[in-house]
């Protein structure tokens, strides 16, 4: 079956899948995007990607037009055509072609991309097993980063640092204080609680981080949201991470040094087993 990609309104082979250089996405990283799981065919927290999709729009006053049912129905056409039962959705939404000029052009259209590619959500539940390692880096991203944009250089150059470190991810640091990661949302666990970057300017309000608040409140656990230190995580008992495609992982080394005894712990576990069970319950998939 071959790749295909959605280019405003249209299912196109992948590999012909364009927008026009002066696409504002592409000068001004002026283009928001979301990343979806999907699950045995079924698109995992759909509504909340679409609210947070929505705010983002609104926050860079870009103006689209296409309401909730029909972009729906796009999305899954383009799932569908992909034939993939376990894949994650792109959605990229730029405030549309215009002649370069800083300020908003009068009238252009958004330009809307979707484009599909295949996950092996089984390596995930394998990982929660075995944990993963972090390093830190500065954040150096710009003072917005709750808006979900294309504008992910400090995010891309992050993880790169990590990739050569051989570990999974990055923890981004404004002086001592841990944000998130470059691509994921950053937890610890001391004496029984969870402890989370609160929401506001400094982190992305992540669909997984609202997941297991959620879970974590049903299942009675702890949580703390308020901005931790890298010497809290060095000295923390666990430690874990999550995001969309990650969903939550152990992480069992911060730039060297072992959290805890070094092995994912007894609530990262729980909280990695509620969220897995959650998926199940909305899609039906199972390891
Ligand atoms: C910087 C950053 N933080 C956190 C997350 C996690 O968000 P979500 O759980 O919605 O995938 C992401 C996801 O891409 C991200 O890029």
């Amino acid at each position: 079956m071959p790749q295909l990609a959605y280019v405003n309104g249209h299912i196109v082979h992948h590999a012909a899948a364009m927008l026009h250089v002066e696409d504002r996405g592409t000068q001004f990283a002026d283009a928001v995007y979301e990343v979806c799981a999907v699950l045995n065919g079924r698109i995992l927290d759909w509504q909340p990607h679409l609210v947070r999709l929505r705010r983002n729009l609104a926050e860079l006053g870009i103006v689209w037009s296409m309401a909730d049912g029909p972009f729906g129905l796009q999305a899954r056409r383009l799932i569908a055509a992909n034939g993939h039962a376990d894949c994650i959705i792109y959605i990229q939404i730029s405030r549309g072609t215009a002649r370069r000029d800083h300020a908003f052009p009068d009238a252009a259209p958004p330009n809307v991309v979707m484009t599909v590619r295949r996950f092996d959500f089984a390596q995930r539940v394998r990982q929660l097993d075995t944990g993963i390692k972090v390093v830190t880096q500065p954040d150096t991203r710009w003072g917005r980063v709750d808006i979900k944009t294309t504008g992910l250089l400090g995010n891309v150059l992050a993880k790169q640092v990590a990739r050569e470190a051989g570990a999974f991810e990055a923890w981004l640091l404004d002086g001592e204080t841990v944000r998130e990661g470059s691509s994921t949302n950053a937890w610890i666990v001391k004496g029984g609680r969870i402890i989370t970057h609160p929401t506001g300017t400094h982190i992305l309000p992540g669909i997984a981080r609202d997941s297991i608040l959620r879970l974590a409140g049903e299942a009675q656990i702890l949580v703390e949201e308020r901005p931790f230190t890298l010497a809290e995580a060095l000295a923390a008992d666990e430690a874990f991470l999550s995001s969309t495609t990650s969903l939550l992982l152990p992480v069992v080394a911060i730039d060297g040094e072992k959290v805890g005894d070094g092995r994912p712990g007894p609530i990262t576990r729980r909280l990695g087993e509620l969220l897995w069970a959650e998926v199940a319950r909305q899609t039906g998939w199972r390891a």
